[in-house]
């Protein structure tokens, strides 16, 4: 049985778990295995996970298949740094675990992070997506993101990114 829900401080050695694993699965054979473990070390720790499940702006959402996590969204509510009028929110991450890719459940998280979005009372959906990153980009075209502008340089070890900063009215 799958089911979705938000979630609170509690979770966070859950979500540095699948921050982890999701990461690795993600990104196995576009970036080295040295810089993907720099990466996750630097930023996938215990004490980000619980800041960030602790902020007031910040809405962790999880999705369960029998009880096990196997996907999860992050949305700040912050405007983007390009104005949208009727103010926006970001999508900082939407992963799911590699098997479960297909299964619906990215499809179930992203309505959710909509509906999110609409009740804090904002007119759009932001996020940041690695120029790299032809996947990410096909999935936000799909899902009537317009690209805006550059965004900001993603660091992955050695790697260097250049992001764009894409929208949605939700
Ligand atoms: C992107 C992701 C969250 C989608 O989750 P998913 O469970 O595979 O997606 P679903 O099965 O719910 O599919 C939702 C829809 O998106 C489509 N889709 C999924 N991945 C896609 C992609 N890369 N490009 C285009 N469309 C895609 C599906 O075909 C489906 O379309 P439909 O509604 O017409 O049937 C998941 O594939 C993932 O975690 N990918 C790796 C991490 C990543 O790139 N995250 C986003 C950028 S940070």
């Amino acid at each position: 049985m799958t089911s979705i829900r938000t979630v609170g401080i509690e979770f966070a050695d859950q979500l540095v778990g699948l921050w982890v694993d999701t990461f690795m699965q993600a990104y196995d054979g576009v970036h080295t295995p040295e810089n993907i473990r720099a990466y996750c070390a630097a930023n996938f720790t215990a004490e980000r996970a619980k800041a960030d499940l602790s902020d007031d702006r910040t809405r962790c959402c999880a999705v369960f298949r029998d009880g096990r996590p196997t996907g999860f969204y992050i949305l700040k509510d912050h405007d983007c740094p390009i104005a949208l009028e009727g103010g926006s929110a970001e999508l900082k991450q939407i992963y799911v675990l590699a098997k479960e890719y297909g299964s619906g459940a990215g499809r179930a998280l992203f309505q959710d992070a909509l509906d999110a979005v609409r009740g804090f009372g904002r007119a759009w959906m932001w996020l940041s997506v690695s120029d790299l990153n032809q996947r990410a980009q096909a999935y936000y075209d799909k899902n009537d993101f317009e690209p805006l502008g550059p965004g900001p340089v993603f660091e992955v070890g050695t790697d260097r990114l250049t992001s764009t900063i894409m929208a949605r009215r939700v």
